[in-house]
């Protein structure tokens, strides 16, 4: 009959398997093969009950992804849900693993609800820009009441077997074979006369503040509108009729999945997966695993001891003295402190890791035995080649010399080793234990099974890894410095830090530029400017007011004094009075009459830049594809999901658009606004960085 759903009976109870590996998305094959085995169902006078159940690790994890976009198929979700409930047999659901989006919504059509302890329900849609559009919004809260529900369909979480029973949406936890156990429910239903029970004949939510809550989530989105069109939906069906609120959920689905918001949202979906998939490493075994040693334990050197001991690895970290060392001790100790009170680890787990997986030394004899070396010492070639050469004197053969450096060549690190295919960057983000970037950065002679272990390091510490080229600053860090200098020209030119901070908090970015220079500190970019003082070109124009503040010792939040002043102990911030001074002296040393700039202004530019030099990143293959840039900005760098990343916003502005904005501002400063060549012929032969990503894909 159909080949994604088995059709098979126990006595009165026909049993709907849903097997469409991996996850049994609800793909138009799965909606026809269930509502045809309900048909089959409902036509055999012997069957009283219809269990659906899943094969595999899931239950259903939602409406299949991969079709939004395109025509849609009969039957449609929806109409799906209404005629399993519609059924005149007492209908189940057994779930177990995940019962996500369109799958909850499946299960709240049936009438009953079973499930393993260990299964998790959610309706996850607002991550990907969209709300529930089979009747999510409209049957959960007549279960649970509209608050719990607006606060399920906003936060897309997924809510443990437990909780979902108190919430009334499941009815009844068994451990066991779903199919069993679902079976020997389904018996003791008709044996015991239970009634279909269609949640839409339920009595409607009562009503609640709708536009307080409505504000709430929208504020908390920051930018991202799909939330309090959940909100909204859940009004509706504590408004409306049952049919009445489908018809509503349906607008408000309908013009989510055709806002740029979802697109960008599904493109993270997809491409937070494929970034790791590199092509030549299929078939590539990566080296041991069990052990690394970590050089440096100040900020990014403990951060990533922490990163390992929570993935379950020994680690051996080094420092210079018996100060440095407890010290670094002390900071490791710090994070895990915070991962046992956030329930990341248990007390013994922490006791465990404290006293036996980290050991902390001064000596790199300790090094000898570890499968993996990460370098995190100060930025300078001189250490880090002198760090180098001794990790080639004491580490085993087959052992990786990997670099946390920011900007520094890697190729040049690893000619100070005797070793130079064994070595690599893993450029890790601050703090180290909770950013989810990993940029693998792979060297002129890094070996294949030391880029696949730089991946398979990254996936066991839970990150996204993206493979990156040498160049200054590789992929995050190089576009960093080329969107931060767009936004330094916009204050000479008379916009405030201020001004641009807030246009791009209110565009989505989890911070504006100014007050992430503040947290990095203001001292790094200080070094960088004079560290590249020496190759500058005439034509570039570098801001120095900021380094004023500097040679005075403020260096931002810690110091208590940067872009922002910062009171001690607090997380509260105002702009710091001599900022303007500076800057108005700097612009009557330049000659320079400032001028007013509108907030999509500010954006324009900002954007503009970040893709100019991103597309030349891809152009010279740092990157590999589009989407590995856009991964690293929304990883690394705060960049707003709902907006997919720079390259993805650029092909929803229009490629032609982007261009014409850069080559105006290049009549101004043809120096900093070069346009990318890969820019210019995309716009030429009318494709876009999505056509190059589909292509790499093939
Ligand atoms: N549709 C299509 N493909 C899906 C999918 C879906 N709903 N969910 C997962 N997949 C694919 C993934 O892309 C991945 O493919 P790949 O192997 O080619 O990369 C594969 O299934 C396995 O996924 P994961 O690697 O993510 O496996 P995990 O075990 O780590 O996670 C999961 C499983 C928790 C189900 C996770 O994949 C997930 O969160 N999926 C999305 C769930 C979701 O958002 N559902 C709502 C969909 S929208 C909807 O239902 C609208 C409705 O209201 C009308
Ligand atoms: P840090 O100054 O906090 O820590 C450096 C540590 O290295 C110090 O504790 C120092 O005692 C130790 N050290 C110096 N020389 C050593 C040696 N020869 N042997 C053993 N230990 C030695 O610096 P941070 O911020 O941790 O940076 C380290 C590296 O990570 C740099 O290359 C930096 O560019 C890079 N990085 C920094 C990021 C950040 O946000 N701070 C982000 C990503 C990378």
């Amino acid at each position: 009959m159909s080949d994604v759903i088995s059709y098979s009976t126990s006595g009165p109870v026909a049993i709907l398997r849903i097997q469409n590996p991996p996850v049994n998305a609800l793909s138009q094959a799965v909606r026809q093969g269930l509502s045809e085995a309900m048909d089959r169902a409902e036509a055999d006078v012997e069957i009283k009950a219809v269990l659906i159940v899943g094969e595999g690790r899931a239950f259903i994890a939602g409406a299949d992804i991969t079709e939004f976009g395109k025509p849609p198929m009969e039957p449609n979700l929806p109409d799906l849900c209404t005629r399993i409930e519609a059924s005149p047999l007492v209908v189940i659901a057994s779930m177990h693993g995940v019962t996500l989006g369109g799958g909850l919504e499946v299960a709240l059509g049936a009438h009953y609800r079973i499930a393993q302890p260990t299964a998790r329900v959610g309706l996850p849609e607002v991550h990907l820009g969209l709300l529930p559009g089979a009747g999510g919004t409209q049957r959960l809260p007549r279960l649970t009441g509209a608050e719990k529900a607006i606060e399920a369909v906003t936060s897309g979480r997924q809510i443990k077997a437990d909780e979902a029973r108190e919430m009334g949406i499941i009815d009844k936890i068994e451990e066991g074979d779903p199919q069993e156990v679902g079976v020997a429910y389904a018996m003791d239903l008709i044996s015991s006369g239970a009634p279909r029970r269609a949640i839409s004949e339920m009595a409607a939510p009562s009503s609640i503040d709708w536009d307080a809550t409505y504000d709430g989530v929208m504020k908390k989105g920051r930018g991202q509108i799909s939330g309090g069109a959940g909100v909204r939906a859940v009004q509706a069906a504590s408004e409306l009729s049952f049919a009445d609120g489908m018809a509503a959920e349906r607008k408000l689905f309908t013009e989510m999945l055709a806002s740029d918001q979802s697109k960008g949202m599904i493109h993270a979906f997809f491409n937070e997966r494929a970034v790791s998939n590199l092509p030549e490493l299929k078939g590539v075994a990566p080296r041991a695993l069990q052990s690394i040693g970590v050089i440096g334990g100040g900020t990014m050197g403990a951060g990533i001891a922490t990163a390992a001991l929570l993935a379950q690895m020994e680690v051996v970290l080094i420092e210079t003295g018996e100060a440095q060392a407890a010290a670094a001790r002390g900071r490791i100790e710090g994070s895990l402190s915070g991962a046992l009170k956030r329930g990341k680890i248990s007390q013994s787990q922490h006791d465990a890791l404290v006293t036996s997986a980290l050991t902390v030394a001064v000596n790199y004899d300790s090094l000898s035995t570890v499968d993996l070396v990460i370098e995190a010492v100060f930025e300078d070639m001189a250490v880090k080649k002198e760090v180098f050469g001794k990790l080639d004197a004491v580490c085993k053969p087959g052992a990786i010399l990997a670099s946390n450096t920011s900007y520094l060549d890697v190729d040049e690190i690893a000619a100070a080793t005797s070793r130079p295919a064994d070595v690599i960057g893993l450029h890790f983000f601050s703090p180290a234990h909770i950013m989810k970037l990993l940029e693998v950065v792979v060297a002129d002679k890094t070996a294949i099974d030391v880029v696949a272990t730089g991946f398979e390091l990254g996936k066991r510490l839970g990150k996204i890894s993206v493979r990156a080229g040498v160049c200054d600053g590789f992929i995050g860090n190089r576009i960093l410095a080329h969107y931060r200098t767009a936004a330094d020209h916009m204050v000479l030119d008379g916009a405030s830090p201020y001004q641009i901070d807030r246009a791009l908090t209110d565009f989505g970015f989890a911070m504006g530029p100014f007050a992430v220079a503040d947290l990095a500190g203001l001292d790094i970019g200080w070094m960088t400017r004079k560290r590249k003082a020496a190759g500058r070109h005439p034509d570039e124009r570098v801001p120095t007011y900021i380094d004023k503040l500097c040679e005075e010792g403020h260096f931002g939040r810690k110091t208590g004094e940067g872009y922002y002043l910062y009171e001690a102990g607090s997380h509260a911030s105002v702009p710091n009075p001599k900022i303007p001074v500076l800057i108005a002296d700097e612009q009557a040393a330049l000659e320079i009459t400032p001028r007013d700039f509108s907030d999509e202004e500010i954006v324009t530019r900002y954007m503009c830049a970040m893709v100019n030099e991103a597309a030349k990143v891809v152009e010279e293959g740092i990157a590999r594809r589009p989407a590995d840039v856009d991964m690293v900005l929304l990883f690394g760098y705060g960049f707003p999901r709902f907006r997919g990343g720079p390259l993805k916003w650029a092909d929803l502005q229009g490629l032609d658009k982007v261009l014409a904005n850069i080559e105006r501002f290049a009549q101004e400063d043809a120096w900093f606004w070069k346009p990318s060549a890969l820019l210019e012929q995309l716009v030429t032969s009318g494709r876009s960085f999505d056509d190059l990503n589909r292509a790499q894909a093939k």
